[in-house]
């Protein structure tokens, strides 16, 4: 019989902020999807986890469901449990048949004639954003470019005034900001205020929602179905944080990540000049290269075997989507941004299997669009100095990204 002795070691604690921060995650990846593809880490801050690091096996965990649990009332779905252990029960951490039904009401949102509509609205924005930049002046990408492009997007979601994006960005910051620096009670206090802050207001706007006949935003899907309409109020929070965090922060360090993949790799711009029918895959190569979700978490509902490791029932499983998107199993060549990689499509950065992102098409129109009109432009946008990193094992990002736009020569 295998004991904890016998589990492959995970050296570094994948978890840690600084990994990040100071992008040194790639060498201890590499080397766990070379020596131990599932590998146990017995001590962190967050506790006994494993972690799994490759393609394939970020897939077969995915695809089991029933043994792999999301469900919020056995643990939470990133490495960090809930603070108290409150509940935080939104549809991503829900299994079936909770998780299925309450999917069913944001999913059509997202439906392909929706998507040609908000195609167009996005261009508009992207287009304003665009010709508002201070041209041959460092600015930050991030602030102006990547963070209102993309909460522009959310309140068009929402059906919600454009003035309000400075809370959106507050509170998708709250909801998704638990690293290990913070797992103390005075957080989850301020935490929890935020949340109450943003529920008085989504509030609002949902008892408006209800007064009227059903309409195609996000809130008023919600209140006019059976499976979203007479949540509870931790159920509304935690439903509207994920909306908020799930389409705010991943396409954002998305667009931040595209200037610091074309600043590494130049020619890329190029490539995309000569054949702008690249650009599709050129967003979802950046999606691979940024991986901006780093991981998501399940935790085993019995005892089983995965890769020829015991795992029992109740461990925290972690899958690092940002080491599945570098196997060079899949990826030759994995660490290059490569506009033309034949198969850029199968990164699994937005999961896989039933909780596979909702948002995922309008993540890369978003992303599409915003190549589109930058080569339009014909710019180059210079990074000036290193970019600030987020400070997360959660989300992989930037903070800061001082850029400077020139023409192409
Ligand atoms: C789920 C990534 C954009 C809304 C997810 C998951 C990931 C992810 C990794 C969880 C998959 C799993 O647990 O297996 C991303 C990335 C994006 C992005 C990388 C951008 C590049 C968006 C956008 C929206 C969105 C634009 C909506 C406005 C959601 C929702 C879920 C989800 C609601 C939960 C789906 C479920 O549990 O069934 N996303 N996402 N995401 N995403 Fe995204």
């Amino acid at each position: 019989m295998a004991t904890l002795a016998d589990r492959p070691v995970t050296h570094v604690d994948l978890g840690d902020n600084a990994l990040y921060t100071e992008d040194r995650w790639r060498e201890p990846f590499a080397r766990l999807r070379e020596e131990a593809p599932l590998s146990w880490r017995a001590d962190s801050p967050f506790g006994a986890y494993w972690s799994v690091v490759t393609h394939g096996l970020v897939q077969e965990v995915e695809l089991d469901w029933e043994t792999f649990s999301s469900s919020w009332d056995r643990g939470n779905i990133t490495i960090a449990d809930d603070v108290n252990d409150s509940a935080f029960p939104n549809f991503i951490a829900q299994d079936p048949p909770i998780h299925t039904a309450q999917r069913k009401v944001i999913a059509p949102a997202f439906s392909p004639s929706h998507m040609n509509e908000r195609e167009v609205q996005v261009r508009e924005r992207c287009a304003m954003l665009l010709d508002g930049l201070p041209m041959g002046e460092t600015f930050d990408w991030v602030e102006q470019v990547s963070i209102p492009m993309t909460i522009g997007m959310l309140l068009i979601l929402f059906d919600m005034p454009y003035d309000e994006w400075r809370d959106i960005k507050r509170w998708s910051d709250w909801a998704s900001g638990v690293s290990a620096d913070n797992l103390n009670e005075e957080y989850f206090a301020e935490f929890m205020t935020q949340m109450g802050q943003m529920l008085a207001r989504f509030d609002v706007e949902l008892e408006d929602r209800r007064a009227k006949p059903p309409a195609d935003d996000l809130l008023s899907r919600m209140v006019h179905s059976e499976a979203m309409g007479n949540m509870e109020p931790m159920e509304r929070i935690a439903n509207i944080a994920l909306l908020i965090v799930g389409g705010n922060d991943t396409t954002r360090n998305s667009m931040s990540g595209l200037v610091h993949a074309l600043d590494l790799y130049p020619e890329q711009l190029d490539v995309l000049h000569g054949n702008l029918s690249l650009v599709p895959n050129a967003a979802q190569e950046i999606i691979r290269w940024q991986s901006p979700v780093t991981h998501m978490r399940r935790t085993a509902t019995r005892d089983t075997v995965l890769a020829g490791q015991e795992i029992r029932e109740g461990e925290k499983v972690v899958m690092w989507y940002i080491s599945a998107n570098r196997d060079e199993s899949v990826f030759a060549d994995a660490e290059r941004f490569d506009v033309t990689r034949a198969n850029a499509r199968r990164h699994l950065a937005f999961g896989h299997g039933i909780h596979r992102c909702v948002g995922a098409r309008l993540a890369e129109i978003q992303i599409g669009t915003l190549i589109e009109e930058v080569v339009a432009r014909g710019w180059r946008i210079m990074r000036q100095g290193e970019p600030v990193r987020l400070a997360s094992p959660f989300l992989h990002g930037f903070t800061e990204m001082p850029v400077r736009i020139e023409a192409r020569g």
